[in-house]
């Protein structure tokens, strides 16, 4: 089974979805730790309830982002982990990181990226008053929220939406595009050409 390391800054709900479509067989995949950088994260909990060895770095606790980064890489790398997944993950990461990890870091985002990167996208979208939003799966590179895309998902934007209830129908999405993502990496039908992702049959 091929192992995966899933860092999360919070609530853990992609976490979930990841380790609920472990349990019901659908992913072929091993979470060998889960990393947060917030140590009150309900993702810790949820991944101890699980089973699954899960480590608190905080930022704060160490003097850079140097530090920082080579501490989760080798939590990462005593786990034996072969593809980084970050799920609610909140930092942005150096570009020494992503290229120690060349390819091998997945992201979701909740908006139907290149627009709306950053924080809070799916409020940027509803301000700026789309009619469709959704989610993004996609490689990381050293940009923000501009790796190559591996999914994507659209839901309709309503007139009387609150980042609230816009966020929830997106989530719904979020937990069905992150294990189909993460399938056909561990399928090996991902292909990264350029920037784009060729899916193979
Ligand atoms: C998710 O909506 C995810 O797309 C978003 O944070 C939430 C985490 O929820 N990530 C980003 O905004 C990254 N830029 P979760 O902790 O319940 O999975």
């Amino acid at each position: 089974m091929r192992k995966i390391g899933v860092l999360v800054s919070g609530r853990g709900s992609n976490l979930q979805a990841i380790m609920d479509r472990i349990a019901d067989g659908f992913l072929p995949l091993e979470i060998a730790v889960v990393i947060s950088d917030k140590e009150d994260a309900f993702a810790l909990e949820r991944a101890g309830m699980a089973g699954i060895k899960n480590v608190v770095i905080p930022r704060k606790g160490c003097a850079s982002k140097e530090e920082f980064e080579a501490k989760i890489t080798a939590e990462l790398q005593a786990a034996g982990c072969e593809l980084v997944v970050l799920a609610g993950f909140m930092r942005i990461l150096s570009a020494d990181f992503v290229n120690t990890w060349e390819h091998k870091i997945i992201n979701i985002h909740p908006a139907i990226l290149p627009s709306f990167p950053g924080l809070h996208g799916q409020k940027q979208a509803l301000d700026y008053g789309v009619k469709v939003a959704g989610c993004t799966v996609h490689f990381v590179d050293a940009g923000t929220d501009s790796g190559p895309i591996i999914l994507q998902k659209v839901v309709p934007v309503m007139d009387d939406d609150t980042e609230d209830s816009l966020s929830e129908r997106i989530l719904v999405q979020e937990h069905i595009a992150m294990p189909e993502a993460l399938k056909l990496w561990a399928e090996n039908k991902l292909e990264i050409v350029g920037r784009k992702v060729r899916i193979k049959a």
